[in-house]
């Protein structure tokens, strides 16, 4: 089973997903932390409420934010982060640490709308101002290159006539992203057993 992370920022809509995913068995993992970088976050609110472990490291003024974190997951011998709605980039150091063990869900089809500045309603603004009539969300590993790394699962979404920011974001909230991340981290979670089983049968431990 492995021992996982959940970075927010704020309502926790991802974080709830990934919840109700381990509590109904579909993932063989366990989320042994939930991390903020801001206080007072809705998603903190839905930690307690299912008795998982939080903290607040807060990024803004805190020179130690990526120290801190380390420090933070090494403790809870964490084995997958997963970025779900969080706001700060991650640092070299973090990201390096941890690699191929960082997981992100981005509210688009990457390449499309991804990169520095597209986070929030600003990416269902900028399909909407492009014109494209299917969008999506995706799920990547996290490297180096914000958005850049490589894809674990996509699901498309269609855009409506009418739609606004808000509601394009909801729809691909509900029809792709509180899907594919649990979806995600179960296939993670299994790839890592059988790895880990493998290992231990090649070994004979
Ligand atoms: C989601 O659209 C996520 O893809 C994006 O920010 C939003 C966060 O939602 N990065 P929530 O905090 O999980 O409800």
């Amino acid at each position: 089973m492995l021992n996982i992370a959940v970075l927010v920022s704020g309502g926790g809509s991802n974080l709830q997903a990934l919840i109700d995913a381990a509590e109904a068995g579909k993932i063989d993992g366990r989320i042994v932390t939930v991390v903020s970088d801001r206080a007072g976050v809705f998603a903190l609110e839905r930690a307690k409420t299912h008795g998982i472990p939080w903290t607040v490291i807060p990024t803004k003024g805190n020179p130690d934010f990526d120290k801190q974190l380390l420090a933070h997951l090494k403790d809870h011998q964490v084995d997958l982060v997963v970025l779900a709605g969080f706001l700060s980039i991650l640092s070299d150091e973090v990201i390096d640490a941890f690699a191929m063990k960082i997981i992100n869900v981005h509210p688009s089809l990457i390449p499309s709308f991804c990169g520095g500045g597209y986070y929030g309603l600003r990416v269902h603004q900028a399909a909407l101002d492009y014109g494209v009539k299917v969008t999506g969300a995706t799920v990547h590993y996290v490297n180096n290159v914000v958005d850049g790394g490589e894809i674990i699962l996509q699901k498309a979404v269609a855009v409506q006539s009418g739609d606004t920011p808000q509601s394009l974001q909801k729809r691909v909230m509900e029809e792709a992203e509180w899907i594919i991340l649990p979806e995600a981290v179960a296939k993670i979670c299994e790839e890592r057993d059988v790895k880990h089983a493998k290992t231990c049968a090649d070994q004979r431990i």
